[in-house]
């Protein structure tokens, strides 16, 4: 299907939060509620490109999710090796090239040469930029970038925004909608710098009864809302000339 709204960049990033809400409420282990995320997951990548977006940053796992029981954290870690091994094909004729962000060291063996070997068959896709965010930390991503720095003088922004990116980005691409779905209303350490003027859209379902109309209710709300970025709105631009 066509886009949208071809040429206009649009970066929507996701805080996939309430896979063990979602399980407890129906008895269920909280496994159970990320097997159904990954449905979630799958939906909302094929919405995406359709709605207009051009890139899509969804947090998968924090570097603090590493405080959860052992048996969760393997289940998660298991469910993205199985993502990535059954989807890797469907990502590529959908046009979406994979990316991770965060730490790589310290997940289970094998898995960042699987990340590595989806990332170089999809690098060439062109319809959707989907990043995945797997033991991330905005802090730490921010705290790598002041290291890189090293010197003494003060980065510009735009030198900071390319040091706390991907390695080969020409920068990190700013946030324009960023939405948390399970109802909590935090950021929880995700895209910190990135998202300095996102709009911001919280909503209460959890993520494995999220769906395509969610999102497109999420973008109309977007497109209602006036961004200012520190300057003045349309109305009172207006109203100062003269
Ligand atoms: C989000 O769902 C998925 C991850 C953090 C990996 P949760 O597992 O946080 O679900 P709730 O918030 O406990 O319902
Ligand atoms: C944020 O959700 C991380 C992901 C969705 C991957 P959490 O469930 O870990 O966040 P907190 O603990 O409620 O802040
Ligand atoms: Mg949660």
């Amino acid at each position: 299907m066509q886009s949208t709204l071809i040429n206009q960049a649009l970066h929507v990033a996701i805080i996939m939060d309430g896979n063990g809400r979602w399980a407890t409420r129906r008895g269920l282990p909280r496994t159970a509620g990320h097997r159904e995320g990954v449905q979630t997951v799958r939906r909302v990548v094929e919405a995406a490109s359709d709605l207009g977006v051009s890139a899509l940053t969804l947090f998968a796992f924090s570097s603090d999710n590493w405080r959860r029981p052992d048996t969760e954290v393997r289940a998660l870690m298991g469910l993205l090796r199985h993502y990535l091994r059954t989807e890797c094909k469907r990502l590529i004729d959908g046009g979406a090239r994979l990316t991770v962000i965060g730490r790589r060291d310290r997940l289970p063996r094998g898995l960042a040469d699987e990340i590595g070997t989806v990332e170089q068959a999809s690098a060439n896709c062109q319809q959707l930029d989907l990043r995945v965010a797997i033991d991330y930390s905005a802090r730490d991503a921010i705290a790598s970038a002041a290291a890189a720095w090293g010197a003494s003088d003060l980065p510009s922004r735009e030198a900071f925004a390319r040091l706390i990116g991907p390695a080969g980005e020409a920068r990190c691409r700013d946030v324009d909608l960023l939405i948390r779905t399970g109802g909590e209303k935090r950021l929880s350490d995700f895209l910190l710098w990135e998202a300095a003027y996102a709009e911001l859209c919280f909503i209460d379902t959890l993520w494995p009864d999220f769906g395509r109309d969610d999102l497109a209710a999420a973008l109309a709300d977007f497109r209602r809302r006036e961004r200012r970025f520190g300057g003045l709105g349309q109305g009172n631009a207006l109203a100062s000339v003269g």
